[in-house]
């Protein structure tokens, strides 16, 4: 009788647990988060038909949004589990990521840099991505799924995984009145939970609500002195004009417009796309609220901070024929500069000193709000699962996931002895004769899982 020891696992310890999410369990809340009637101050109030870009036939409803909050953290969604729109898109970061260019599901990389979401919903000529290639969100939701370097799944295929998950049914029930899961519904309960990011908790924001006039012209009660020179140069036509493409209290605006970032540009935005050289350079105007959340920034991720933002528009704007006329000096004796641009002149230099700089970066600061960063809605809904690596076999070993151990067979006759020390419950196999052993680990000790073969 000859007897061998295998170490199936070594769970020793001191290994630190890691947490790892359970795509197969989710966490809702008994009543349903409130998406469909969020409180919209009365300035957006006053021109919401102007700006929205909700469609009559996708209104967002509480269950709709719900079932795309699911979605868009699931990692099922790409073709290898590993990414979801999630993971470019990090609620800390306002839905944004912290890479210059964002990291697809092979570990390849895109060539722009991730867009934050807040206020997507303010974008009324309802163009998205950085050149403006979706018409909507709706449209826009299936793109990245399809993308060979983002996500890399078929429709196909993303369908029968969404139907083949446990919860999903109800979920799509809820939302839409029917089981049944089809791309477009998966595409218009994506574009309400990324349309339902709409918060109003910034220190600019409470400065807009508390103040009666103009809050372009009207000092903040709230600011310092140091952020109240900064609102001013952002609103002043002449001294800054920021105002003129990010505007209406919420900082975006429809249309894309050519910032003079290059004289030659390596990526060429929306005149790439539509073919119009009149458009070269051109690139959608990102909302500037949470920007101090969202670094590197412009479509490329080429400045690191807002210094060097700020750096740019006051010294290095390049005259590209592009260049919009509201980044140009302005004719001597245009009273409205904003209403009648020069679109031939240079561009503007403006120079601000060390002071104004500093100023303006204090103001886009203002512009934070930490509100849709923590807010549960738009939070992770997937269990938290404790994990730990494992030795031999498997990446980790994750608390309730059943995780099987096999061991080959190599003679007739052999016995196994399956030894299990520490916290796990067997859930099949794991008897004398047994190859495979299933067990779940409960989270206590790790302890070892061991088997002996008898060989005859
Ligand atoms: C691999 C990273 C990655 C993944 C995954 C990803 N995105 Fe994006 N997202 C980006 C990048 C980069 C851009 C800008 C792309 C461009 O302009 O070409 C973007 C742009 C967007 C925009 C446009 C915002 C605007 O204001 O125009 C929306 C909306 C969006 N993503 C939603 C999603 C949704 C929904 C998913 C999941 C189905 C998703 N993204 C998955 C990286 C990603
Ligand atoms: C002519 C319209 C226009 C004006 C005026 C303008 N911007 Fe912009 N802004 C844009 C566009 C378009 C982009 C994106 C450009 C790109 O990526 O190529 C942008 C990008 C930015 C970004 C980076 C956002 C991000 O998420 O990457 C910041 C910050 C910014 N602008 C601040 C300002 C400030 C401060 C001023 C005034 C000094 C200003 N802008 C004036 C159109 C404008």
């Amino acid at each position: 009788m000859n007897k061998k020891l295998w170490i199936l696992s070594c769970l020793c310890l001191t290994l630190t647990a890691f947490e790892l999410i359970d795509y197969g369990c989710i966490q809702l809340p008994a009543t349903l988060l409130n998406y469909a009637n969020i409180v919209f101050p009365s300035d957006i109030v006053n021109n919401l038909t102007e700006m929205d870009n909700m469609p009559t036939a996708n209104p967002t409803t509480d269950a709709g949004a719900t079932l795309g909050r699911v979605l868009f953290y699931d990692e099922d969604l790409s073709q290898n589990h590993t990414v979801s729109c999630a993971s470019c898109h990090i609620q800390q970061f306002s839905f944004s990521d912290t890479a210059r260019f964002s990291v697809g599901f092979n570990g390849q990389l895109g060539t722009r840099n991730s867009m934050g979401l807040i206020h997507a919903r303010f974008q009324k000529d309802a163009a998205f991505f950085w050149d403006n290639r979706a018409p909507s969100l709706e449209a826009q939701a299936l793109m990245p799924i399809q993308d060979p370097i983002e996500m890399g799944l078929s429709l196909d295929t993303l369908v029968s995984r969404i139907a083949a998950k446990s919860f999903y049914p109800s979920l799509f029930q809820n939302a839409f009145g029917t089981p049944d899961v089809t791309p477009d519904k998966i595409a218009r309960a994506l574009a309400q939970f990324v349309r339902s990011m709409n918060t109003f908790g910034s220190k600019f924001r409470e400065g807009v609500n508390a103040t009666n006039g103009n809050p372009a012209t009207t000092p903040f009660a709230n600011f310092t002195a140091q952020e109240n020179l900064g609102k001013d140069l952002f609103m002043d036509e002449y001294r800054g004009n920021c105002q003129a493409c990010h505007t209406r209290n919420v900082m975006v605006q429809q249309g894309t417009k050519n910032i003079g970032l290059d004289l030659v540009y390596a990526d060429n935005g929306v005149g790439a796309v539509t073919g119009n050289t009149n458009k070269n350079g051109q690139f959608s105007v990102p909302s500037l609220i949470n920007v101090a959340l969202t670094p590197p920034y412009m479509h490329d991720g080429r400045f690191n901070t807002l210094e060097e933002v700020v750096d740019f528009y006051s010294d290095s704007i390049k005259a590209h024929p592009n260049l919009s006329g509201f980044l140009r000096e302005i004719l001597p004796g245009t009273v409205d500069p904003n209403n009648n641009p020069c679109n031939t002149c240079p561009p503007r230099i403006i120079h601000y000193t060390p002071t104004e700089k500093q100023a303006l970066v204090a103001f886009l600061q203002t512009l934070t709000d930490t509100t849709i960063t923590t807010d549960e809605r738009w939070s992770n809904p997937f269990c938290l699962n404790t994990c730990v690596p494992a030795i031999v076999g498997q990446s980790e070993v994750c608390v309730n996931e059943p995780i099987t151990y096999s061991i080959t067979p190599n003679e007739a006759g052999t016995t196994y002895l399956w030894n299990i020390v520490g916290s796990y419950v067997l859930v099949s196999g794991c008897g004398a004769n047994d190859t495979n052993c299933t067990v779940r680990w409960t989270g206590g000790t790790t302890g070892t899982i061991q088997v002996t073969q008898i060989i005859p």
